[in-house]
């Protein structure tokens, strides 16, 4: 596996490949990489013939500067891992190869994607994952760019910028990875107890229930019996569950057949906060 710490030595490597007609996949990470990241990287070399992983903590995305700064930086695990599956290149950065000092603000307008649901806990958070997403992209010029599924929002943002920017890139979403009875894996989950493992196995069950009767009830009676399922369990705190267009991210009464749409839901359970979504209905659009 390469592994390249400036723009530059990357540059050079991805323009030897590009002419020879290479397809070029990205996975861009923040490192402390997982199971979920390994499945990316698979699906990258799935549809592309080169995998770059970047691993960057990027400063600009954290709110709160202890976050940043007790961010873990397992890079030895890290690069154990991405070798073991074979990954082709990673880029790792410094912060000031990527952010030199005379650098302008950036601001892109995400229409309300980044103030509501996920944007309103974190005020200024999406604008930090474009800004380094955009420098990444410029920088690799992947053809196809794989992220999670698991982030939706993240997910949307991005698309968001790809079509603001106009960029020839092509986002491959990749399924959130679920244990047996439906979790959705993240390394928030070791700090669950094994009870507490069973009642998060709620969040899922209550997506599943509105995607599986979303033909028969209006968001409204589904959102209700979802929330029973979840009150049933007993100390789950729902922090939210939203019915919404997927593009828009914004909440809907009706279901309008034409558009894909996603339930969201963010609860806490043993102090965890638990995230997970469900593409409910395709719809003709993405
Ligand atoms: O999801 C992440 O790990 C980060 O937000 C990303 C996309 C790598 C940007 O820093």
């Amino acid at each position: 596996m390469k592994i390249f710490e400036t723009q530059h030595e990357l540059q050079s490597y991805l323009q030897g490949l590009r002419t020879t007609g290479k397809k070029i996949a990205l996975v861009p990470t923040m490192g402390a990489l997982h199971e979920g990241h390994l499945s990316l990287i698979h699906e990258a070399q799935r549809v592309a013939d080169v995998t770059v992983c970047s691993i960057f903590v990027n400063p600009t995305q954290f709110n709160d500067p202890k976050d940043l700064e007790k961010y873990p930086r397992p890079i030895e695990h890290d690069l154990k891992l991405l070798t073991s599956v074979s990954c082709d290149a990673v880029f790792m950065p410094s912060v000031a190869e990527m952010y030199p000092t005379n650098e302008l603000e950036w601001r892109i307008d995400l229409g309300n994607l980044d103030t509501i649901w996920e944007g309103e806990k974190r005020p200024g958070h999406f604008q930090g994952v474009t800004q380094i997403v955009y420098k990444l992209f410029t920088l690799v010029q992947p053809d196809i760019a794989c992220f999670g599924q698991k982030d939706f929002q993240q997910v949307m943002v991005i698309q968001r910028l790809i079509d603001v920017k106009r960029l020839p890139v092509h986002i491959h979403i990749c399924p959130t990875i679920r244990n047996d009875e439906g979790l959705a894996l993240s390394s928030r989950n070791l700090r669950l107890s094994e009870a507490g493992k069973k009642k998060a196995l709620a969040l899922y069950r209550s997506l599943h229930y509105i995607k599986t009767h979303v033909n028969q009830q209006q968001p409204k009676e589904l959102k209700q019996h979802a929330f029973e399922i979840l009150e049933t369990e007993g100390q789950i705190d729902i922090e939210y569950l939203a019915i919404c267009e997927s593009r828009s991210l914004r909440e809907v009464e009706t279901v309008d057949p034409e558009k894909q749409h996603v339930a969201l839901i963010v609860a806490w359970v043993e102090g965890v906060r638990l995230i997970d979504n469900m593409i409910i209905h395709e719809g003709a659009t993405a």
